[in-house]
């Protein structure tokens, strides 16, 4: 891969730096790496490679001469700045809501549909990192026993509410166990000792804008949009990894042992089912792990041609900058 010019727009956030430690960590060829914030950062100094890097204020035409951007600054920020990166050049993989379910807009999962990268037209949309940690162990089953209907209930991490909520919820752990009242500014109710339902707005039909994208974005995935899907979003007071209980309806009966099989092979999965020990998926294991962890794989007694699982896949890697990542890595091959 020749070596390129990168932009990372929200280099200051939780997925921002881990675009930076998974740049390093495999070896991205970066010529030159520009970093780019609200006006809030300009000037803070960010180590990339044992070399300090200025944070930028992000502008429309900060984008000259860069080859990739990596986007993670709220879906504003993308919808303002990187149609101005396209026009200048650029390829943005971008990982907000913002173009993910326009009809011209690839939206990706390398281990599923890369392909559909072929059609992009300066931007490749990330998934929800709920959608991606759902989709990449259901989609092998899909294949095989096709999914009629599936029911998912998330247990997710701060991380995905950004790197302010992480700070939240430890700070909020600290003051309660000294008996202070918790400081609420990120997220309107505690996190610390208590979840919730997720934070994003509530649609008029009772859905979570987070439930919604997972519907909207695993049909768009999976090519399926007859696909029937329910899903229940809840924050838990975990750091950085999203759990998710899994229960899928299939056209055919697919035992415990032929999914185990399937699993055993599919990218980007690892398989975490010892019974006799109750060890399955936790998210402190899934956390700095790029595997999605799968896990409590059984037969739903309740339903013909059902399968539960249990999975754990860390919010801020595949969940985001991983599959972002790979995604680029494929790009420029
Ligand atoms: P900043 O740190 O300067 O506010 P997170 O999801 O962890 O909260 O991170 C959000 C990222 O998006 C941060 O890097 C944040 O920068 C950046 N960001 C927020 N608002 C803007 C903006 N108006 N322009 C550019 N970057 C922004």
């Amino acid at each position: 891969m020749k070596s390129l010019r990168v932009a990372i727009l929200g280099a200051t956030g939780a997925v921002g730096q881990e675009f930076l430690s998974l740049l390093e960590e495999r070896k991205f060829p970066v010529a030159e790496l520009e970093l780019l914030a609200s006006g809030r950062s300009a000037g803070k100094k960010v180590k990339f490679h044992g070399k300090e890097i200025a944070i930028e204020e992000a502008r429309p035409e900060s984008f000259e001469g860069i080859d990739l951007v990596l986007s993670s600054a709220g879906a504003g920020v993308s919808r303002q700045l990187v149609p101005a990166a396209v026009k200048q050049g650029a390829v943005v993989v971008d990982n907000t809501s913002a173009f993910r379910m326009d009809a011209g807009i690839p939206l990706v999962i390398p281990e599923i549909n890369p392909e559909e990268m072929k059609k992009h037209k300066g931007i490749i949309a990330n998934p929800n990192c709920s959608t991606i940690i759902l989709a990449v162990p259901l989609y092998p089953l899909h294949k095989a026993a096709r999914a009629k209907r599936v029911i998912v209930s998330t247990y997710q991490a701060a991380s995905g509410a950004g790197m302010k909520a992480m700070l939240e919820l430890e700070q909020q752990t600290h003051e309660i166990l000294h008996g202070k009242p918790p400081t609420k500014q990120v997220f309107r109710h505690q996190i610390a000792f208590n979840l919730f339902s997720h934070d994003s707005a509530i649609r008029e039909d009772g859905f979570t804008e987070e439930e919604y994208k997972m519907i909207q974005e695993t049909r768009k995935i999976f090519r399926a949009p007859e696909l029937k899907i329910v899903t229940t979003t809840i924050r838990v007071p975990v750091l950085r990894a999203h759990s998710e209980s899994v229960v899928v309806d299939f056209e055919r009966p697919l035992s415990e042992g032929e999914a185990r099989k399937i699993l055993e092979k599919a990218p980007g999965v690892e398989i975490i089912d010892r019974r006799k020990e109750n060890y399955f998926p936790m998210p402190i294991e899934a956390a700095g792990k790029d595997p999605i962890l799968v896990g409590r794989i059984r037969k739903d007694p309740s339903s013909e041609n059902s399968l539960a699982f249990f999975v754990s896949g860390d919010q801020l890697r595949k969940g985001a900058a991983l599959n972002a990542l790979q995604i680029a890595e494929l790009l420029f091959k």
